[in-house]
């Protein structure tokens, strides 16, 4: 089969990590039989620097008529001082906006190998992690209403967090949907405490679970959500969030895997369409330098297999490939434990080739 990917390489790790993905799916073609077929657009900083605008036109028509978009990273420091919406993060919301992603799944699994890169204590991790975050991706305070006014206390800005119910409904049943793949356990973390917007979150959640009565369903508030994530986070299978939410919890359970370098994404669309993007930014601090960790970039790839492709085989071993290098000792510097063997983007690329050739 024949299969067109959109390359968003973006800035900073971002092209160093895309490239190994690359090479990982131009293994697992050859393999199988399978032609991808790559166009790489800009988008980010990138983007800025050579056409004036953080997400060309271009950029997003080639993306809506491949079968799917592998994005790196966007921002750095170079960009930090422009205005808002001239921003390279501006081209990732755009993206999404765009492609219609409201789904973002963030699964954070701890590879046994990794249990020394966790910094949580050997008890609390003990028998394996392994939690999904279900993040809304296309609404919230990200999109809503913002904007500066004056006030007697001088300028002021604001964000305004707004959820319709369908957007909620929407992501609720994606989240009960994974639920039921896996251990039917699912937590919807939100503030009802305080916003209203979270009460609305919370009783559309609450409506959704009577189409999944095998389900356990619990709620709980952001601030205990994070605490819990560190004290007791076995006791998670799927998380459902709001977008601002979800992105910070995830960051939070990456650590969790050994490093933000180990996890992926898939942002998806109705229908099969979907753009996969490591969770990590684009670090600029270690940008170009191979020293980047692509295994968050080549996980995210076996998921675009998985969930828009179908190659479910194909995916597994890529995933499996990961794990024998983990297992061979090849680490990445943000997972380097005492004798282990030291690994360069580009190697930890070439190893995981490797392991699926
Ligand atoms: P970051 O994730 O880029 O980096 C945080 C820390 O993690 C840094 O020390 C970095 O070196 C390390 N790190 C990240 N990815 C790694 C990897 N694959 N291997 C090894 N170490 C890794 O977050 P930040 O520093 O807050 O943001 C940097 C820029 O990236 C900002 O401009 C931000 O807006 C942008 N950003 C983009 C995305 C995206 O495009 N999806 C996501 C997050 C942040
Ligand atoms: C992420 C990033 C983005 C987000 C930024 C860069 C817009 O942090 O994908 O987690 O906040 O969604
Ligand atoms: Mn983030």
């Amino acid at each position: 089969m024949n299969y067109k990917i959109a390359l968003v390489p973006g800035d900073g790790i971002g092209p160093d990590v895309v490239a190994e993905a690359v090479k990982v799916l131009d293994a697992v073609g050859v393999k199988y039989g399978h032609q991808f077929e790559y166009e790489t657009v800009l988008a980010g900083g990138a983007a800025i620097d050579a056409m004036g605008e953080c997400l060309p036109q271009n950029t997003i028509d080639v993306c809506k008529k491949s079968d799917a978009v592998l994005l790196g990273a966007v921002g750095g420091w170079k960009w930090d001082t422009l205005p808002g919406d001239q921003r390279p993060e501006r081209a990732l919301l755009g993206l999404r906006k765009e492609l219609g992603l409201f789904a973002n799944l963030r699964p954070a699994l701890l590879f046994e190998e990794l249990a020394e890169a966790c910094p949580l204590k050997p008890e609390i991790i003990e028998g394996g992690l392994d939690i999904v975050v279900v993040r809304e991706l296309t609404g919230g305070i990200y999109f809503g209403e913002k904007g500066y006014k004056d006030t007697e206390l001088g300028r002021a800005a604001y964000d305004v967090e707004q959820y319709a119910e369908e957007e909620v409904r929407r992501i609720a049943v994606v989240a009960f949907d994974m639920a039921m793949k896996r251990n039917k356990k699912l937590t919807s973390v939100d503030k009802a405490n305080v916003l209203e917007s979270s009460r609305l979150w919370r009783s559309v959640v609450t409506e959704t679970a009577k189409d999944y009565p095998e389900v356990e369903l619990s709620h709980m508030y952001i601030d205990n959500a994070a605490m819990q994530m560190v004290r007791n986070p076995k006791q998670f299978d799927v998380i459902v969030t709001s977008n601002i939410f979800g992105d910070i919890l995830s960051d939070e359970a990456s650590m969790i895997t050994g490093s933000i370098g180990m996890l992926p994404s898939a942002s998806l669309a109705k229908g099969n369409f979907g753009m996969y993007e490591p969770v990590h930014g684009s670090a600029p601090d270690i940008a170009g330098q191979n020293k980047a960790n692509p295994m968050a970039t080549i996980l995210s790839a076996a998921m675009m297999l998985r969930y828009t492709f179908g190659l479910s085989k194909e995916a597994d071993d890529i995933e499996a490939a990961v794990k024998a290098v983990l297992t061979q000792g090849g680490r990445t510097p943000d997972i380097m434990s005492p004798g282990k063997v030291s690994l360069g983007t580009k190697e930890a690329g070439d190893r995981i080739v490797a392991a699926i050739s």
